[in-house]
């Protein structure tokens, strides 16, 4: 792990640690599986965050048993309908809808300089920012479309340390995830986990909830 002293910039995913998103994903993925009689489990629903939207809908199918059951066209078909669901959730969102203690977080690596990105794997993640009124804390956004694989490879986060200009030893990565917490660690970035010791098990620094997360907390856990 990097010294607090040499970290410059972070690198956030979005659904799980800015806002709550991932009930929503998980509903209208809950939905489509329900549909297509795939036994919903708790283990599903962790392997779901993180990845993308296709990596996602083949999860489900595989987990059915049922991934040689559509062509390719129906596999876009049934993600567009679990999409066309989860954009009419966050249609309704509001800045009440960030996690937590985000803000401040947020106020303070701005106001101590350091430089902040968005590494989501969401198309969807410039939307959610504007319906949080967050825009202007994330003037560097990975775009998902350009990456050629998803977390937990580190292309993403990789991305977004170069998009501050930051080697990523001078950069952490904020994640719910597992896929998330082993891409960070694969780029060579600092991990910091927001949830279950179990899930995050990788993580270089935990913390229970986003309310534990500030700058502060996690100088004395890299001590
Ligand atoms: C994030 C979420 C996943 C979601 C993925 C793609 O990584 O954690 O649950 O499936 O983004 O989101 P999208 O909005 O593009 O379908
Ligand atoms: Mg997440």
């Amino acid at each position: 792990m990097a010294s607090f002293k040499q970290i410059k910039g972070f690198v956030f995913d979005l659904d799980g640690v800015i806002t709550d998103t991932s009930l929503y994903h998980t509903k209208a993925w809950r939905q489509l599986a329900d549909k297509l009689g795939v036994a919903w489990s708790k283990d599903l629903e962790e392997g779901l965050k993180g990845i993308s939207r296709m990596d996602s809908l083949e999860l489900i199918l595989k987990t059915g048993g049922k991934e040689n059951d559509y062509s390719h066209d129906e596999k876009v078909a049934l993600a567009t309908e679990k999409n066309t669901n989860y954009v009419n959730e966050i249609k309704k969102m509001t800045p009440d809808n960030i996690l937590p203690g985000i803000k401040d977080f947020l106020d303070d690596l701005r106001n101590k300089g350091y430089l902040i990105s968005l590494a989501s794997a969401s198309k969807n993640g410039p939307t959610v920012l504007k319906q949080l009124e967050l825009v202007d804390y994330f003037p560097k956004v990975v775009d998902p479309a350009t990456l050629s694989k998803g977390k937990p490879d580190p292309e993403i986060y990789l991305k977004g340390a170069e998009l501050l200009g930051l080697a990523p030893e001078a950069c952490i990565g904020v994640e719910d995830a597992a896929s998330g917490i082993q891409a960070i660690n694969a780029a060579g970035e600092t991990s910091v986990g927001v949830g279950d010791a179990k899930t995050l098990s990788a993580a270089d620094v935990r913390f229970d909830d986003t309310t534990q997360m500030t700058l502060a907390n996690i100088e004395k856990a890299m001590a």
